[in-house]
């Protein structure tokens, strides 16, 4: 493990705050390291493995189209991309667009919504309102999109055209809006925040805002999506519907992909040329996402998501009694996040890793858990044990 850990700190570029873990295999909720050391995955790649490591379906639809056909322009059509667009388009209610990730499905959104502000009102409709706290990908607009001035200002001149507005702060977003406002992109529940929840009045009076002057809602369901919050989309919380959904990382299964889906008519604002993708939709990834679809659909995990979240979300309320070192929980089916009173979340998530548990911090003081929606109860007690211990000592 050092060996290889001292060749990656020679070679990559120094972008991710790693932990000095090698890891060499994973099936279900379980990972290995290159010694042999066993973890439970309360993380799930980040999102991105809501069905669990290397669910079996999945990786042989994958494996098996890469055998008969890996990769054709998307100047044809593959039937794999053909029955996955017809799935998501009959889910989402409109026409698909396949990238690679949750960072490009936002950036074609953000495209997709400009076309149409230029093409059916004026050339002057081009500006977003996003939220503060947010975060929509690292591309240059995506990261104007991300709602964290700390993140953007390293970056400056980013595109112009974004207005970034305080989450669930309706009179906020009524102020910001203007002629020029194109359309509003929003996470359903901020995740790299710190797992916080919109409320349902507000997603519903941002609705009403936006088809009064209209101006298009964008949901970005990228780390929301696929039962992770114990709906298919975390919008079906509420009665609202967005007229553009982004998605991304559990679409496949774990394997690469990103998916547009907007209303026919907002759609209808691209033209061939407009956007496009080398890989965007191989035959392969379809295949993988069509079997994750049947096997979350088949395994009824999105229920499941709903009834181990609520399990798992009142443990943890029993957690914060019993230690008194937890300030908030909060969070929508398996996509739960807790606040510490102090500024240890590093410093747990390092002696959870070292009994075996994977989870996540995000900034000094909130836990952070995504566990793949296949994941027990007992799996949950023993994980919430050792934190328990930890957040005691
Ligand atoms: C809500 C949201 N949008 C977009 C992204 C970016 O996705 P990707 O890392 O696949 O580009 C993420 C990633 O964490 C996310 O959580």
């Amino acid at each position: 493990m050092h060996e290889l850990i001292a060749k990656a700190d020679r070679f990559h570029m120094n972008t991710y705050a790693r932990f000095p873990i090698v890891f060499a295999k994973a099936a279900g909720t379980k990972v290995w390291d290159v010694d042999g050391k066993e973890y439970t995955d309360f993380l799930s790649g980040i999102g991105a493995l809501n069905l669990g490591h290397c669910p079996p379906k999945v990786v042989d639809a994958f494996c098996a189209q890469a055998r008969q056909l890996g990769h054709v322009s998307n100047l044809f059509y593959t039937k794999p991309q053909i029955e996955l667009a017809a799935r998501l388009g009959e889910l989402g209610g409109g026409r698909v667009f396949f990238a690679n990730s949750g960072a490009e499905a936002n950036e074609g959104a953000l495209k997709l919504a400009r076309r149409w502000g230029k093409t059916k009102f004026s050339p002057e409709k081009t500006g977003y309102i996003t939220a503060l706290n947010s975060f929509h990908g690292r591309t240059l607009a995506t990261l104007a999109a991300t709602g964290q001035p700390e993140k953007n200002r390293l970056f400056e001149p980013l595109p112009a055209g974004f207005k970034h507005v305080p989450f669930d702060d309706i009179a906020a977003l009524a102020v910001a809006m203007d002629d020029k406002t194109c359309a509003v992109m929003l996470e359903v529940v901020q995740g790299e925040s710190g797992v916080r929840p919109a409320s349902a009045d507000y997603l519903a009076a941002v609705r009403r805002l936006c088809d009064e002057r209209q101006v298009l809602l964008i949901f970005d369901e990228v780390q929301t999506g696929f039962g992770r919050t114990g709906k298919f989309f975390a919008f079906e919380h509420g009665n609202v519907r967005p007229d553009i959904i982004t998605m991304a990382k559990s679409l496949a299964g774990g394997f690469p992909i990103g998916a547009i889906i907007a209303r026919d008519e907002v759609a209808a604002a691209f033209s061939p040329g407009d956007h496009g993708s080398t890989f965007g939709g191989g035959p392969p990834v379809c295949a993988a996402a069509l079997a994750a679809l049947d096997v979350l659909n088949g395994e009824r995990l999105v229920e499941r998501a709903a009834t181990v979240g609520e399990y798992f979300r009142a443990r943890l309320e029993a957690l914060a009694e019993e230690t008194g070192s937890i300030e908030e929980v909060r969070g929508l089916g398996l996509m739960l996040g807790l606040t510490l009173k102090s500024a240890d979340a590093r410093q747990v998530v390092v002696a959870l890793l070292d009994k075996g548990f994977i989870i996540n911090s995000v900034g000094d003081s909130i836990l952070r858990f995504l566990p793949p929606l296949i994941i027990t109860e007992a799996e949950i007690n023993a994980m919430l044990a050792v934190l328990k211990e930890v957040l005691e000592a």
